[in-house]
């Protein structure tokens, strides 16, 4: 039997127009992340399955991670998510290096999930957290990044929208105002995360499966009804937790001195499915009503590093996944156009002989850092047009028998139609020449 040509189900071929898009996208990472300094790291792949099983929640270690023994029998794990690596990382070096901590990376994460839009099993994330920071200015910088990250892709408040919590309140909500049990809080949080995705019927039935009474459950319907962050502080003062509130109160006053309002609004019911945060909590959505999805999740978390008898350092961070940006920028008309490669030159010759000296004019140009598509066989001059729009040149180069015998290349601007001849070995002369055919286009 043939084998099937198919990747593994929930997981992508990059083909070259695929990985063109997937670069740029890693590009826009790349860029941002450096304009806030944060340093590139990365990690294995593999990791033991108790790194996860420390903090990551059940649904990652019950329904998700993809897990085997290994030939020396360890328990291993293909990573579902990069928050854990880092924190090993971090608590390996943090003694040493200088507060803050800022990294960044793009992993790819695998989690056994049912393929759909926005949700494969293979994704690749971009991670940036913050370590050590100050009292809010960790958390304050990673939504600023968020945001710039989504504005360098050209989006802006009309696309997205930053949803915002605290797990500082919802603790107390659930654990001083509605005064629940260690386990139904936990249960609690559960409920809440599936509050939007679940019809009325379905909440009910799960806080049934809860020993809260009527009037704890009434509290607890209160709290999702919190549409903006003055709702929730007037709950919260409702029942003589003033104190609590007034954390989230210089939050969202520090987020406006910076002008990060327009994008944030307070959610109850974002409180992220992953167990270590401690502190916000946040995701990025899309506006568009035809692409409801999160396309990034983050939050801050104190006790990370104690899973490794480390003292806590407080980190805050985020991951935004590739599939859900490309579906973003798709929905929004701002992704570019990536149909064809990109390249400054398309380098050909008109006879057969003429071949060796274009192989080794490319050889001259590349080194002035130009990206040379040699055409590997004589090529009609009529022709050359056609490839160059295939290749994503803006310039081409012909050699004929003509300019052989006057040591010459002739140069054409494809889009101005501006034409040279410049000699052979002029090759400072062509190089201004292609370099202005790019600019120009
Ligand atoms: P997460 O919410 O599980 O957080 O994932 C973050 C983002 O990764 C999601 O918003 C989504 O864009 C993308 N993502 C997650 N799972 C999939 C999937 N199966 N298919 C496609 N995209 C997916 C975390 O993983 C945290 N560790 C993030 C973090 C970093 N928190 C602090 N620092």
């Amino acid at each position: 039997m043939a084998l099937t040509k198919k990747p593994y189900r929930g997981t992508r071929d990059f083909f070259p127009l695929e990985k063109r898009i997937q670069d740029y996208l890693f590009s826009v990472m790349h860029k941002t992340a450096k304009s806030f300094a944060y340093e590139h790291y990365d990690g294995p792949m593999l990791e033991e399955v108790e790194l996860y099983k420390a903090k990551s929640g059940e649904e990652l270690i019950n329904d998700q991670i993809y897990s085997f023994t290994d030939r020396g029998e360890r328990f291993v794990a293909i990573r579902p998510e990069m928050t854990p690596t880092l924190a090993r990382m971090v608590a390996s070096v943090h003694r040493e290096e200088p507060k803050p901590i800022r990294w960044y990376s793009i992993p790819n994460l695998m989690r056994y999930e049912k393929p759909q839009k926005g949700r494969l099993r293979e994704h690749w994330q971009f991670n940036c957290d913050v370590f050590g920071a100050p009292e809010r200015i960790g958390e304050i910088e990673i939504l600023q990044m968020v945001v710039e990250l989504l504005e360098n892709f050209g989006a802006t408040s009309e696309h997205f929208e930053v949803l915002i919590n605290d797990r500082l309140i919802v603790d107390t909500v659930f654990k001083k105002i509605i005064n629940a049990s260690e386990e139904d809080t936990y249960r609690l949080y559960k409920i809440v995360d599936k509050a939007k995705k679940v019809k009325p019927e379905a909440i009910e039935k799960m806080l049934g499966e809860t020993s809260l009474d009527e009037n704890q459950k009434s509290h607890f319907y209160r709290y999702l009804k919190c549409t903006s962050f003055n709702d929730a502080l007037s709950f919260l003062e409702e029942h003589g937790k003033s104190e609590e509130s007034s954390s989230l109160k210089s939050l969202m006053e520090k987020i406006e001195s910076i002008g990060l309002d327009p994008y944030l609004s307070f959610d109850p019911t974002i409180v992220r499915g992953l167990d270590y945060y401690t502190g916000i909590v946040f995701e990025v959505f899309d506006k568009s009503p035809d692409n409801r999805r999160a396309i990034c999740g983050g939050g801050a978390y104190a006790n990370l590093l104690t899973i490794f008898n480390e003292d806590p350092l407080p980190g805050v961070g985020f991951g935004l996944g590739d599939v859900t940006l490309k579906d973003f920028l798709e929905t929004h008309n701002l992704l570019p156009n990536f149909d064809t490669p990109k390249n400054d030159l398309l380098l050909t010759c008109q006879f057969e002989d003429g071949l060796f000296d274009m192989i080794a004019l490319g050889k001259e140009l590349r080194s002035k850092d130009l990206n040379v598509f040699l055409q590997p066989a004589p090529i009609k001059f009529k022709k050359v047009f056609n490839l160059a729009a295939k290749k994503g040149t803006s310039c081409a180069l012909f050699y004929g028998e003509d300019e052989k015998a006057k040591g010459e290349v002739q140069l054409k601007n494809l889009a101005t139609k501006e034409q040279v001849n410049i000699d052979l070995s002029n090759i400072e002369e062509m190089t201004t020449f292609i370099q202005k055919c790019e600019q120009e286009l």
